[in-house]
């Protein structure tokens, strides 16, 4: 298989861990030697050990983790886990441009406060330094998820103009004329409309620009005008931004290089360094079909499609998200503990169909399964949590889920019984750009929320029939709308604290 080939660091772990085991020290050979050759050999027993480590990850992985800096430069840097390489970088492409216009409207807000600091209104802070920087990396979000596209460029040029208004105006302008150079290249008409728009004295809303942003607009202008008279547009590779040159497309990761750089006795102390992840995200999956009975997926799926669709029936003239949320509360999520009147509810799904028992005992086993697998125990076993269970159906007319996460419940797993092909994938938000905490019911629409940059990549796992993922309750996801002509079915779980108010604490304080 092509991802095979794509992975240069990928080597084999068992030698490497022979090795290991082979250069311990005997202790003879320890008393006799000197402190120098005892830390040379700690320092190449380290590299070996990081290289058995990083090598047993690689044999330990699927295979399904692609690589996707061979994708091409707006998805090269993405995470996703994948089986269609190609399939999944062309729809993130799609993703990303979509994306992208928010972070340029998130770096203008930033300026809007910037701006309300800076003049005294909001009280917060009187240097509005802060935001400032908060809304460079939105833009830079923005160019990072759409480098190609001159319109990207054009508008983050233009909040660039107000943002260095906000501070030492004169060093910051450099970065929009950048930016500028790099829109008009991609596009020449550009040229035009910037300087019309550099001309302006009002803002869109007719509100005045400020004395500091005309001053900026005025110095973007004189070179901006240069360009016209000369007929041609510098080429600008902009420096603040060195990402988003080759960089970005990581090629290989190459762990503890960098120790001859420096000097002998710095070297020393880097090499010595100590490495510790803080604050995991684990998400854990697995493919079940090998495991259970032929056909599973299938008759799950078959039932889960014909009872939405009678489900339906009822509805007319109804979004698809609404419908998805009265399918939810239609179904009897306590799958273990369905009473009679349940299972007339549902009589294919929660009386006949053995699939469903088997599901019921997965899903509840995956649960509990993935707090163990990363060492969590329950304090009273699993007394005081139960399985909540329900089939998602997303037919392909845009029904989505929004950002959520899971309050009250410890593990959640999702188990794919149909998919379409490499596209809506389960997008697991960085924490870092999307607290846990936080109430995302407020953001109705799609695009109403983005996790904040340089925390906006997100991990995307495109998944296919009969995976099963599991991630903690806290962690912030969503399933993008899906336009597709094929159904995608998943069946979603959560191990539900019965009155509990510490779920997340298992996971968000228990894992090191
Ligand atoms: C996981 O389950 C096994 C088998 O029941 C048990 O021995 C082990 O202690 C569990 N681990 C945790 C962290 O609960």
């Amino acid at each position: 298989m092509v991802l095979q080939t794509l992975r240069p660091w990928r080597r084999p772990w068992k030698p490497l861990l022979l090795t290991w085991f082979a250069s311990s020290l005997s202790a003879s050979e320890a008393a006799e030697a000197t402190r120098a050759t005892l830390e040379a050999r700690v320092a190449t027993l380290r590299e070996e050990l990081r290289a058995a480590e990083a090598a047993l990850a690689a044999a330990e992985d699927d295979g399904t983790s692609a690589a996707p800096w061979a994708a091409g430069p707006a998805v090269c840097n993405a995470r996703m886990r994948t089986a269609d390489l190609s399939a999944a970088a062309e729809y993130l492409e799609k993703q990303h441009a979509l994306r992208a216009p928010f972070y340029i409207k998130a770096a203008r807000r930033s300026f809007q406060k910037g701006l309300k600091q800076a003049q005294g209104i909001d009280k917060s802070n009187r240097d509005p330094f802060i935001k400032q920087h908060e809304g460079q990396l939105q833009l830079l979000g923005a160019l990072d998820l759409a480098p190609g596209s001159a319109e990207i460029w054009f508008e983050a040029a233009k909040v660039a103009v107000a943002l260095a208004s906000l501070t030492d105006a004169e060093g910051q302008a450099q970065h929009a004329v950048d930016m500028f150079a790099h829109a008009c290249t991609l596009d020449p008409p550009k040229l035009k409309e910037a300087l019309a728009w550099l001309d302006k004295k009002e803002s869109g809303k007719s509100s005045k620009i400020t004395q500091e942003e005309q001053f900026v607009r005025k110095l973007v202008r004189e070179q901006i005008e240069e360009w016209g008279e000369s007929g041609s547009v510098p080429v600008r590779h902009p420096d603040f931004l060195s990402t988003l040159k080759d960089g970005i497309c990581f090629p290989t990761r190459e762990y503890g290089k960098m120790a001859s750089a420096h000097p002998k006795d710095v070297a020393k102390i880097v090499d010595g360094f100590q490495v510790r992840n803080a604050f995991p995200t684990k998400i854990l999956s697995v493919n079940v079909r090998s495991r259970l009975p032929e056909g599973f997926t299938t008759r799950l799926a078959d039932l889960a499609v014909r009872k939405y669709e009678q489900f339906g029936k009822k509805y007319t003239d109804i979004d698809p998200n609404d419908l998805n949320d009265k399918f939810f509360s239609f179904q009897a999520t306590h799958a273990d503990r369905l009473s009679r009147s349940d299972e007339k509810k549902w009589p294919e799904m929660y009386r006949d169909s053995e699939d469903f028992k088997i599901l019921t005992r997965v899903m509840k086993g995956a649960l509990l399964g993935f707090l163990n697998k990363t060492g969590i125990t329950l304090p009273q076993g699993d007394q005081g949590y139960g399985l909540v269970l329900w089939a998602a159906v997303y037919p392909g007319n845009g029904g989505r889920h929004g950002y959520h996460v899971h309050q009250g419940s410890a593990s959640s797993c999702v188990l794919y019984a149909r998919v379409a092909g490499a596209s809506t994938p389960i997008s697991f938000i960085d924490p870092r750009g999307a607290p846990p905490v936080n109430d995302y019911e407020q953001y109705e629409k799609e695009r109403d929320f983005e996790p904040q940059a340089p925390f906006h990549h997100n991990e995307y796992f495109f998944p296919t029939e009969g995976d099963l993922v599991c991630f903690p309750s806290w962690l912030v996801h969503n399933v993008p709308s899906h336009w597709e002509t094929e159904t995608r079915v998943a069946f979603a779980a959560n191990l539900q604290g019965d009155g509990a108010w510490d779920s997340w604490f298992h996971t968000a304080v228990g894992w090191s």
